[in-house]
């Protein structure tokens, strides 16, 4: 097999009380690749993300990430090797600036003594790629306010730059363009394309433009299970897809 798989599950099961929420979920992401899970409400889509963060255990099944099976693993340990969520930086202080934000994801990637960071060269360093991952953001005019002053959109776009700013390997991102305005949208599509260029990256994603526009493979859930997986069109034109999640709610 000649495919670079970065993330596999193999028969990803979790059962709540007899409910069983993700049944046998097979995946196979590629490397550098931008993987959609898309599904209706209840498809079990955040409890994929749960279970391959580490948040929630499975009932059965196996995650690998890198060849190295890591469904024993706590959630530090997976962000250590390199896979991380985006809410899962709890780096967003709501009474820090955004620029502060973002500057001390940048120191937590980096490491070190406190000394080292005392040092005037590094802390402008800093700043000057906190500002640049604001820009990316659409957040550069917002810097000097307290992450806790910005609305829901704007808080999301937060926690994407200061997500990027620990430089993972592999980003899951649940729902990156919730709440946001349509400007927004289009700069953190933007933003993720841009990023995926030497990552991997998963996301469960509901408007469907930034899954088409995005996304090399979509994996299609229903009640727990994969209903459907392949490129956009491949998918967008399965007709069990078209019956089950296209056809009803979402735009
Ligand atoms: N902790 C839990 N206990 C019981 N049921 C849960 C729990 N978490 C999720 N579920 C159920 O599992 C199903 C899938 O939920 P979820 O993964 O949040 O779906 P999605 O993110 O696709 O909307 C839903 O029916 C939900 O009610
Ligand atoms: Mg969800």
């Amino acid at each position: 097999m000649s495919e670079d798989i970065i993330l596999a599950t193999d028969d990803l099961t979790k059962e709540f009380a007899g409910f069983v929420a993700v049944n046998g979920v097979t995946l196979r992401v590629k490397r550098g690749s931008i993987h959609a899970l898309i599904g209706p409400n209840g498809a079990g889509k955040t409890t994929c993300f749960n279970l391959l963060t580490k948040f929630l255990q499975p009932t059965r099944g196996k995650i690998t990430f890198n060849g190295n099976d890591i469904t024993g693993l706590a959630p530090a340990d997976i962000a250590q090797l390199g896979l991380v969520r985006s809410f899962q930086i709890s780096a967003v202080f709501p009474h820090l600036t955004l620029r502060e934000n973002v500057r001390v994801a940048l120191q937590r990637k980096r490491g070190g003594s406190f000394d080292f960071w005392r040092s005037k060269n590094v802390l402008s360093e800093f700043d000057d790629r906190a500002m640049s991952l604001l820009e990316g953001v659409g957040l550069k005019q917002y810097s000097h306010l307290t992450a806790v002053e910005l609305p829901y959109g704007r808080k999301r776009a937060l926690e994407l730059a200061t997500t990027i700013a620990l430089d993972p390997e592999m980003l899951l991102l649940d729902e990156p363009t919730a709440g946001m305005g349509h400007e927004d949208i289009d700069r953190v599509a933007a933003l993720i394309k841009s990023v995926s260029a030497n990552r991997t990256v998963l996301m469960v994603e509901h408007n469907l433009n930034v899954v088409a526009t995005l996304s090399d493979t979509i994996t299609v859930l229903t009640r727990g299970r994969v209903l459907a997986e392949g490129d956009y069109k491949t998918v967008s034109n399965h007709p069990e897809v078209k019956e089950a999640y296209m056809g009803v709610g979402h735009a």
